[in-house]
């Protein structure tokens, strides 16, 4: 449970809000997803249902909530006796609503139509896929400096951690290392299941620790994110144990340099898929294109990933206040895999880069 981030802060984007349903022909919005509805009320517990009229918000939850919702939020806060649609099913019908737009990409198939059934005559459910991420997408002072402070501490774990690798060290041992001490500098909770793979294992993008022991001679990935104050980060370095072969090195320059140019081509206006691009072209010219099996990043905040996606489609134009990683990487199977990422922020003039932990292969 944490403060709001400013006094008002919530309040002002409700009111943006519901500034905007009158343009969609809405009456009202009902948001259920979490990371929207801490976005919107503040509120930080598993189960919840915001209703956002023009001049009032309520907040549904059930009664495990009824001490922390009013703490975290000035909503108007309603505890559910059953189920919380149950309640906003009330709300609708005590307010009048017609055309309530709903996430449907949150919404559950049994949600939706156990409301649906429900609603009094003449009124709808309308989907409203997709508006408040695109409110998150850009970024308040407040919201960059919970992702600075987690993109630190995610970084202080990594450093003090991989001092302590040596070879035989399995890769579980190392990523929940790397939890506990991320968890010890103030983290809440890891951001995603931390990835520490070894070998050829290094291959798999998204791979699962495992009990294999870290071995001399071999590349090892660690993709690791904490989650502070609700913010997330997200940071890749590639470790090798013994003496890096002439393939390593040169492999691990390329995806560097093709990092760099991604970084170098994030500014405002520019397109997502131009950023990817910047990516790509190095790797292309490396002869490594089609080992580059991904985007090059993601946008992220409240949920590690939201929009904008840095890939080959994404036409959205960067913003000043974007928190988005760069992650190029190659895989090969016969090899393994080699990843480098970091958090940045696009400002007025271009990025400033969060994470600041080196960049160098490191060489155990
Ligand atoms: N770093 C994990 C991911 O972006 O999926
Ligand atoms: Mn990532």
């Amino acid at each position: 449970m944490t403060s709001p981030p400013t006094p008002n802060e919530h309040e002002l984007r409700r009111k943006t809000v519901a500034a905007g349903l009158a343009e969609r022909k809405l009456d009202a919005l009902l948001v259920s997803f979490g990371a929207n509805l801490r976005y919107l009320s503040g509120f930080t517990g598993s189960n919840g249902n915001l209703l956002i009229l023009p001049g009032k918000s309520i907040l549904f939850t059930d009664p495990r909530y009824r001490t922390q919702a009013p703490q975290e939020t000035a909503c108007h806060v309603k505890i559910a006796k059953g189920p919380l649609l149950f309640e906003v099913l009330g709300g609708i019908k005590e307010f009048g609503l017609r055309r309530i737009g709903y996430e449907p990409s949150h919404m559950t198939c049994e949600s939706y139509e156990w409301l649906k059934s429900r609603l009094p005559l003449k009124a709808a459910l309308e989907p409203a896929n997709g508006w408040i991420e695109q409110l998150r997408m850009v970024k308040s002072p407040t919201e960059i400096d919970r992702i600075r402070r987690s993109v630190q501490t995610n970084s202080r774990a990594f450093e003090l951690t991989v001092k302590r690798v040596r070879p035989g060290m399995k890769e579980q041992d190392l990523a929940a290392e790397l939890e506990y001490r991320m968890r010890r500098l103030g983290a809440e909770k890891p951001s995603f299941e931390t990835i520490v793979a070894g070998g050829l294992r290094s291959a798999l993008p998204h791979a699962q620790p495992t009990a294999a022991p870290l071995k001399a001679g071999e590349l090892v990935v660690v993709d690791m994110g904490a989650i502070e104050n609700g913010y997330c980060s997200d940071m890749t370095r590639m470790l090798f144990l013994g003496t890096p072969t002439t393939k390593v090195k040169r492999t691990y320059r390329a995806v560097l340099e093709a990092q760099l140019a991604a970084i170098d081509a994030v500014r405002p206006g520019v397109l997502c898929s131009r950023v990817d691009a910047a990516a790509r072209n190095v790797l292309k010219a490396c002869g490594l294109d089609r080992a580059f099996i991904h985007s090059t990043g993601h946008g992220l905040g409240l949920e590690i990933h939201e929009p904008p996606r840095i890939g080959k489609r994404d036409k959205t134009r960067l913003q000043p206040g974007m928190a988005i990683t760069i992650e190029p990487g190659v895989y090969l199977e016969d090899f393994g895999g080699i990843r480098i990422e970091d958090t940045v922020v696009v400002t007025e003039k271009g990025c400033e880069i969060l994470t600041p932990t080196n960049k160098n292969l490191y060489v155990i």
